[in-house]
Order: C-alpha cells, then structure tokens, then sequence
C-alpha cells in the first residue's frame, strides 16, 4: 500500500448483497473501486450486528486492492488479532470504544495491519492530537455509526482541524456515511482523500452501474481537488 493523497473510493459492503459477497467485491473492483470497506458491528457499541472475521477471511481471496476494516466493536482489543489474521489491510478502532486508545493502537501496529482510528461525530479531532504519531488513517463519521443508507451530517470543520494537524505525515483522512456525488465534494474539498460509499454505490442493478456509479463519486470529489 504506497501512501497517497489521491482521492479513493471504497464502496462499503453492508450495502451489498451478504448471500453473493464475494461477487459483489470482484463486481465493485472491477469497476473502479480503489478499497473494500468492511462494516464490522457488535450490537453493544452500535445498536446493529454485521459480521465478524470469518467473514473477513473468506471475502478476502475475492480482494485484490485493499481490505479496509471498521470496527464498531467495543471492546476490541481482544479481536484485533482475529482480525489481522482475516487479512485486514487497514484496521480502524474508535477512539470511543475503549479507554485506551494507545494501547489498541500499538497492538494494530505490532499485529501488522496500517492503523486507523474513527471519530463518532460527536467526537472532536483534538482525540488524536497524542496519538497522530502512532496512526495511518483517521476516519470522520459524517453518519453515527450502525446503519448503511443514513443521511450526511456535515463534518467539514473537523476535516480541516484534522488536515492542520497531520500536517505532511502520511495518514489518510477518510469519510464514512452518507457519501454521493453531492457531498463527496464538500469532504474532498476540506482534504478527506478515501471515500466510503454504501447505498451510493450498490443501489446500482449491476456491476456496470456500480462503475458509473463509483465514477461520479469521484468525478464529483476530483473536481474539488
Ligand atoms: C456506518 C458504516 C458505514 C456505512 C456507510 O455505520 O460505518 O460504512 O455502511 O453507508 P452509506 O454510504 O450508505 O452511508
Ligand atoms: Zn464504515
């Protein structure tokens, strides 16, 4: 995974078909999409359930770019592993799903996979400033996490707060809910680089319209780059 400040797009798979996963992977990948975004809720820190690493493990012979996984488990530390084994690329806890965010952290970074922490929308960007040296991705919840298809919230403040913050270090800035053309604009514009998009994209009837749909998404963000 080399760094860059490109604009990605990662088409979040809570909003596909759970009984044809795989194929529904290879269908957004060969169609434009530059992540996989992997839901992962335990029905104590988000009010919905999804799937688990064994559901990882399976999706990912079917991944060639990059298997990005979203935790909205609490605890977690106890299923880090599970998850690195699964073959996450990029594993992403909350800041708020534990007391001790460095910790969770250096255990991802010791386990193997780049390291991403998630900030609810309540949540300000002033979390990270002890931790911006220990992490590759931040993720900006524009919804509250634990369901697919939710409306925007505007986020676009603590996007920049975020961008004076790492500064030149290598660590992503990511959005998550409620992505479309309309607000991928806004997000880009503020400097989130990697886009997650559920219901945007697999509302499409087939694997072409997801590639269109994937394609104005980031037609739209680019013109704001
Ligand atoms: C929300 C999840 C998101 C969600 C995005 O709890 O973390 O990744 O699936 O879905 P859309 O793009 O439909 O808002
Ligand atoms: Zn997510």
């Amino acid at each position: 995974m080399e760094f860059s400040r490109d604009i990605k797009i990662a088409p979040s798979i809570l909003a596909a078909d759970f009984a044809a996963l795989g194929q529904e992977v290879r269908d957004v990948e060969d169609n434009g999409a530059d992540w996989i975004h992997v839901d992962v809720m335990d029905g104590h820190f988000v009010p919905n359930i999804s799937l688990g690493p064994a559901i990882c493990a399976a999706i990912r012979p079917h991944i060639k770019t990059v298997m990005d996984v979203h935790l909205m488990i609490s605890p977690a530390d106890q299923y880090l592993e599970a998850f690195a084994k699964a073959g996450a690329d990029v594993l992403t806890v909350h800041a708020e799903a534990g007391p001790h965010l460095h910790r969770s952290l250096q255990y991802i970074r010791d386990l193997g996979p780049k390291v991403g922490v998630a900030l609810n929308p309540a949540t300000p960007a002033d979390v990270l400033e002890h931790v911006i040296d220990e992490i590759d991705l931040v993720c900006v919840m524009t919804v509250n996490p634990g369901f697919g298809g939710q409306s925007f919230l505007p986020m676009m403040d603590k996007v920049r707060r975020l961008c004076e913050m790492i500064g030149d270090r290598p660590v992503h800035i990511e959005i998550d809910g409620g992505v479309t053309p309309e607000t991928a604009p806004l997000v880009a514009a503020a400097g989130a680089d990697v886009l997650v998009a559920g219901s945007a994209v697999y509302k499409g009837a087939d694997a072409a319209e997801y590639g269109r749909l994937i394609k104005e998404i980031r037609s739209a963000a680019e013109r704001e780059t």
